[in-house]
């Protein structure tokens, strides 16, 4: 996988479909280039998905093992990609859109053990053709907040083609899409998805006292991750055995 560095900026070329979108044009999410965009962003987290799935069979298949429990995904609102635009202060372009906005497309990857996290990070990043744009260890170095997980921003390549004329689907139609990856253990996703319930779906803040036990939860939840990781190692070296 190549690694990048900074913020790539490449054309966005639709023109198989009859469409070029003027990178500077301002976004309407009711437009026909809107909608082309976020199903270019599906597609590529469909690749990611699909690539998880066959690791997935194939660690079942060769060490009869399970390393994701499982994988969700997401398109990100219209609503919430043009309010993140606004908070960076960035003109709503297309332009700005492909470059500043990383998680438009996200897959969640929710494995058993915290070591299973690390063996899907090294397969992510050996995948030929995508570009790894950035990476952030938030196990190693949990949030502020108590979040842990580890987050990376890949770039799959998405082949552009016009219906019904698959054929014609030539390397240069290819473009390549960002993907925001969250790989977390089931206790790590337990406590993201409820802390960001209580953080977010609420119109009250959490008190002072309630965001600390939050973060001793992370803290508890981490322990308990890792005594699970070595009950787990016993195990499978006894099997060897
Ligand atoms: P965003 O602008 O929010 O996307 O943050 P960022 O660009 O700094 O990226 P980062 O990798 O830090 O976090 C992105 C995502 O991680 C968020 O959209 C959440 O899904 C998740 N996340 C980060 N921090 C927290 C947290 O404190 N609590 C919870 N529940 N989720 C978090
Ligand atoms: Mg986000």
């Amino acid at each position: 996988m190549k690694k990048i560095s900074g913020n790539n900026c490449r054309d966005i070329d639709f023109s198989e479909k009859g469409i070029t979108i003027n990178e500077l044009i301002p976004i309407k999410i009711k437009d026909e280039e809107f909608s082309l965009l976020m199903s270019i962003y599906e597609k590529a987290s469909i690749q990611v998905l699909q690539m998880l799935g066959g690791v997935q069979k194939e660690y079942n298949n060769i060490f009869n093992k399970n390393i994701i429990n499982h994988t969700t995904s997401r398109i990100k609102e219209p609503k919430s990609i043009l309010n993140k635009m606004k908070k960076k202060n960035l003109e709503l372009n297309y332009k700005n859109l492909v470059e500043n906005i990383n998680d438009i497309a996200g897959v969640r990857v929710v494995c058993p053990m915290k070591d299973d996290i690390y063996t899907i990070v090294k397969i992510i990043e050996n995948v030929p053709n995508w570009n790894l744009i950035c990476e952030k260890d938030y196990i190693k170095n949990p949030k502020k907040s108590g979040y842990s997980g580890y987050h990376l921003i890949v770039e799959v390549p998405v082949k552009i083609t016009s219906e019904g004329n698959e054929d014609k689907a030539y390397l240069k139609n290819q473009i390549f899409v960002k993907v925001e990856i969250q790989i977390r253990t089931m206790a790590m996703d337990f406590w993201a998805t409820n802390e960001h319930k209580m953080k977010y779906k609420t119109s009250k803040n959490l008190s002072f006292i309630d965001s600390n036990r939050l973060k001793l939860y992370a803290r508890i939840i981490n322990v308990i991750d890792d005594r699970f990781s070595k009950i787990n190692k016993k195990r499978e070296i006894n099997e060897l055995i």
